[in-house]
């Protein structure tokens, strides 16, 4: 039976959140991976890789840019497909999404999935408090409810994980 493969990187909490999301919604097996834990993937054995992230910073994570980049041979032939969570409206953070991911891989816009982000401050300190804030106004979003998770993309992306091409 045809397997698929999984590879997130959270701080937070909220891409891991779509990734069991992901996995539950999966038909075929899926292997998922946190990045943290340094996976080496022989990817021959899978089918469809997905991969999860978020903007930080305007950037990506480098364990995911590097891991990309460590890996962009045998990923360059495999059907990828990207989610990135991040607070940044849906164009332009669709835009910063595939030009980050383009610097590492070449990467088709139809597989970047982007979702929206969330940030949760309870039981943050005042200063995390305080970035949050700063980190929702830069985003245009409500500071006090930094929240705009793109259901509806994220129906999209558990559809195409549902099924098992
Ligand atoms: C330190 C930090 C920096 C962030 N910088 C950006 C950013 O530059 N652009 C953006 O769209 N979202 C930014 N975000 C929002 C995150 O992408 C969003 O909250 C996402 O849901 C986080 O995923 P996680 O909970 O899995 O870490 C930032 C969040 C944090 C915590």
């Amino acid at each position: 039976m045809a397997k698929d493969v999984l590879i997130y990187k959270t701080m937070g909490g909220t891409v891991k959140e779509t990734a069991e999301k992901v996995r539950l919604a999966a038909k075929n097996n899926i292997d998922v991976f946190n990045i943290m834990d340094k996976p080496v993937i022989d990817f021959k054995k899978y089918n469809r890789v997905f991969i999860g992230t978020a903007i930080y910073a305007s950037q990506l994570p480098q364990e995911i840019t590097a891991f990309l980049q460590n890996n962009s041979s045998q990923l360059k032939d495999k059907n990828v497909t990207f989610f990135i969570h991040g607070l940044a409206p849906k164009e332009e953070g669709t835009e910063i999404a595939n030009s980050l991911l383009n610097k590492c891989l070449s990467v088709n816009k139809n597989s970047i999935y982007y979702l929206g982000g969330k940030l949760d401050s309870k039981n943050k300190s005042i200063f995390i408090k305080l970035f949050y804030n700063f980190v929702a106004k830069k985003a245009k979003i409500d500071a006090k409810n930094p929240n705009n998770i793109n259901e509806q993309r994220i129906a999209e992306l558990l559809k195409y994980a549902a099924s098992t091409n």
